[in-house]
């Protein structure tokens, strides 16, 4: 009796280390295929591509799934998300959130900057915390040390009517920001390491 009871402990505890282990390859494995062009770990060389490593698991979650379905314009990501399913992901997306972030070496300018402090105080920092350093767990993305190239091109789209982004200040915000408005915050965003 004794020596049942152990056995089934041992089945269990066995096909929870399995389950477990499954998930964690899957996840860095299907995340391997995109190192080719978000770098090792998520952590992107190349300015027009997003960092990804170190972003919260649900905003990655939510990006690649409005990929898929179009409601985040994309030049490329519409037509990779497509291969995917939501289990697939889940486990990617929970894989590049735990990586640290490493963020972007880009030039910036401090006093564009300066002024840009101001914008975010006023405009942003309720959502997008500490500096922008902050990646919610399934909210606003982290912003500080992104390539700025790339937060533009997600800005550029936003502030076009037709863009589909559907950024929750779209209607207070982008509509209205200058282009000078937008290049003080991107500084602002790229001088917080
Ligand atoms: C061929 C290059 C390429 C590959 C491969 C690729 N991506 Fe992307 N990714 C991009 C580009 C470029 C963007 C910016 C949106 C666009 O224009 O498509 C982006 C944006 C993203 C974003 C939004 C990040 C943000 O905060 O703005 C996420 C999340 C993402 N990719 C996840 C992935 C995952 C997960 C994979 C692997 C399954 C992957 N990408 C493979 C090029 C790529
Ligand atoms: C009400 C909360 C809120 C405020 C205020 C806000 N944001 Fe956001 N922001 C978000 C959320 C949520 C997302 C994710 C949207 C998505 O999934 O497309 C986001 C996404 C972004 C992105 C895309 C990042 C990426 O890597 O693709 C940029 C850029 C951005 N915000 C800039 C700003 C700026 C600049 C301000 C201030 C002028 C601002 N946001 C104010 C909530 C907010």
């Amino acid at each position: 009796m004794r020596l049942q009871i152990a056995g089934v402990a041992l089945a269990i505890g066995l096909s929870f280390s399995a389950a477990t282990q499954a998930g964690a390859v899957s996840g860095s494995m299907l995340g391997n295929t995109c190192a080719g062009c978000h770098g090792i770990n998520g952590a992107s060389a190349a300015e027009t591509m997003p960092i990804i490593g170190g972003q919260g698991k649900g905003y990655l979650e939510t990006a690649m799934k409005n990929y898929r379905d179009g409601s985040r314009a994309s030049t490329i990501m519409g037509r990779i998300a497509k291969g995917y399913n939501d289990e697939q992901i889940s486990a990617m997306s929970a894989f590049f959130a735990k990586q640290p972030w490493v963020s972007a070496a880009q030039p910036t300018d401090a006093k564009l900057a300066k002024q840009g402090e101001k914008l975010y105080a006023k405009s942003c920092k309720m959502c997008h915390a500490n500096n922008g350093t902050k990646a919610a767990e399934d909210g606003p993305p982290r912003l500080a040390g992104q390539w700025t190239t790339s937060l533009r091109l997600y800005l550029d789209c936003v502030n076009d009517a037709k863009c589909a982004n559907k950024h929750p200040m779209r209607e207070q915000l982008f509509g209205k920001a200058s282009k000078a408005d937008i290049d003080a915050l991107l500084q602002f965003f790229a001088s917080k390491k």
